[in-house]
């Protein structure tokens, strides 16, 4: 059934090397137990129980530990996946659901240093609707989005900045990240009404920088507003947050045939500090006062 209507939820997460400890450790593995039952439940899927997706995850790293990779950027992705599996062509949610997990050892993000990316402001094609299912992890979303990704790269950008569904104004997320931007010295990213996704290296960013005396605003961003700060350089700093590059400085927007470079083109202090003090716990580089990191069992 998953082949005809589309029931299929995934997570995305990492295993990371843990520089001091040399174990592994996973980051914040129960917000994606719980994202995965807010995506089966939207898809009319059978959630799956907390400690099971929890001790599977375990289980299968514990197993395959010698495939995290050391070197610091680098980690063991996971990709636990569920579909709808019945074998039946009548429009119902599928009686049968297989859940199985992927592992692929991944290099770092940015290969040639922490260098800035481009992206391209969707002004046509729409991501989600509120009450749609933008809030769930699931494939329909991402297949309905590669249309516009096929055009951000002919633009020469890396990534796609979608825009609300209804007025094509406000800012909700990239691609595969959550945005934020930095405005006199406030960072701004989306709220989470039922459009985007509930990233959880978006929560971290937000905690982080309250806890390093930013200000951060979870309200609706314009494009406009964004585009006039830019111009009157108050915009100084614009990145994504997600599990794949875990920051991404963002350094140029086209809008409407137009580009709009920030900062220079080079990478701010607040971005900078964000993402040393995520990936520093993240590699146990640093002690981990939130207790993100659950270290795998041996
Ligand atoms: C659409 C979308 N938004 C945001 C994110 C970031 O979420 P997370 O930080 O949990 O990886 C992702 C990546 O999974 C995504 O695909």
């Amino acid at each position: 059934m998953v082949f005809h209507y589309g029931q299929e939820i995934f997570e995305g997460m990492k295993a990371f090397y843990q520089t001091r400890t040399h174990g592994a450790s996973l980051f914040r593995p129960e917000m994606n137990a719980e994202r995965l039952i807010t995506s089966a439940k939207r898809m009319a899927m059978e959630p799956l129980p907390k400690e099971y997706f929890l001790e599977a995850i375990h289980r299968l790293i514990s197993l395959e530990r010698h495939w995290v990779p050391t070197v610091f950027g680098s980690a063991l992705y996971i990709r636990p996946t569920e579909i709808a599996t019945e074998a039946a062509i009548g429009l119902r949610s599928s009686k049968e659901y297989l859940f199985y997990i992927i592992l692929s050892p991944v290099g770092p993000y940015f290969s040639e240093g922490f260098k800035p990316i481009s992206i391209f402001v969707e002004p046509e094609y729409i991501r989600a609707v509120k009450g749609g299912t933008g809030e769930a992890k699931t494939g329909g979303n991402y297949a309905a989005s590669l249309l516009a990704l096929q055009n951000a790269l002919k633009a020469g950008c890396d990534q796609v900045l979608w825009l609300d569904a209804i007025e094509h104004k406000y800012v909700e997320e990239v691609g595969t990240m959550n945005q934020f931007f930095v405005i006199d010295d406030v960072i701004y990213t989306a709220p989470l009404e039922g459009t985007i996704l509930r990233g959880v290296t978006r929560d971290s960013v937000i905690t982080l920088a309250r806890d390093n005396g930013y200000k951060v605003k979870e309200q609706p961003l314009s494009i406009d507003t964004i585009i006039e700060s830019i111009n009157s350089e108050n915009l100084t700093e614009a990145f994504g947050a997600g599990t794949a590059a875990s920051i991404a400085p963002v350094g140029k927007l086209v809008y409407n045939g137009k580009k709009y470079v920030i900062n220079n083109n080079q990478v701010g202090e607040i971005t900078k500090t964000i993402y040393e003090k995520l990936t520093s716990i993240q590699y146990g580089k640093i002690d981990d006062p939130y207790n993100w990191n659950v270290p795998i069992k041996e």
